[in-house]
């Protein structure tokens, strides 16, 4: 069966882990921070324009992520996706609401502990995510920092979440789509909430 998840939170609240995750039940994993920063690699001029906003802690324009993400949903019509990022506006979420969603899972976290974990946060080569805390890299490995986990713009990221966080929820729960998940407690009770969900989504209508 296929299903379309989308995780909604702020910066460092496990997005991203969970949805490769997911990975392993067939899900396509869509994150909206990865497509932006392989066209910042790119370095077209829309790479150096989408640079100096995720730089700056701010949102991307919208018809950006219509074209980079709604490109990318139209070519794969027919499988699992969970989309990790996306949508981050009321427009964002409007726009997507003209394909079938199944859920948004909004990933409930505290401001003290997301910039605890993104202040944690780096990437190995190949682009694992290790925190330096809790699962910290092995030693040697040359591991680098996202350029926006910089604690200035760690503080700005937040605050650009908070501040569409509210519409987005009542967008969602208007909907009968919201589904909120404690996303403090450890990564494996993170994920037993996120599979348990995928379990309910997908189990067989009961018999009248
Ligand atoms: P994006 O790349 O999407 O970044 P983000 O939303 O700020 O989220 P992060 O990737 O920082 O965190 P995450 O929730 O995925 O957490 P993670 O799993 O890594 O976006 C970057 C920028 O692109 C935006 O600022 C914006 O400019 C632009 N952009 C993107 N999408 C856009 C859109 N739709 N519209 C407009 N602009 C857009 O985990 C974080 C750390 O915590 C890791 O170290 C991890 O190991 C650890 N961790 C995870 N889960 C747990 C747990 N349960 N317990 C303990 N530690 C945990």
């Amino acid at each position: 069966m296929r299903l379309r998840l989308t995780f909604i939170g702020p910066p460092g609240s496990g997005k991203g882990t969970q949805a490769k995750l997911l990975r392993q039940r067939g899900f396509l994993h869509v994150s909206s921070g990865d497509m932006l920063r392989a066209e910042i690699e790119a370095g077209s001029e829309r790479g150096r324009a989408i640079a100096a906003t995720v730089a700056s802690g701010g949102l991307v324009a919208d018809e950006v992520l219509y074209e980079v993400v709604g490109a990318f949903l139209a070519r794969h019509p027919d499988e699992s996706i969970v989309l990790d990022g996306y949508p981050r506006t009321l427009a964002q979420a409007r726009h997507l609401a003209q394909l079938h969603l199944d859920a948004a899972v909004f990933f409930e976290v505290s401001d003290d502990v997301l910039l605890r974990r993104l202040g944690d946060r780096v990437m190995g080569p190949d682009g694992t995510i290790y925190d330096l805390q809790l699962h910290p890299p092995p030693p040697g490995l040359a591991v680098t920092r996202r350029p926006d986990d910089d604690p200035a713009v760690q503080k700005k990221r937040l605050a650009t979440y908070r501040a569409q966080e509210a519409e987005l929820r009542a967008f969602y729960q208007a909907a009968g789509l919201a589904h909120p998940i404690h996303a403090e407690l450890p990564l494996e009770q993170v994920q037993t909430q996120v599979n348990a969900l995928v379990d309910c989504l997908t189990a067989p209508a009961p018999k009248r």
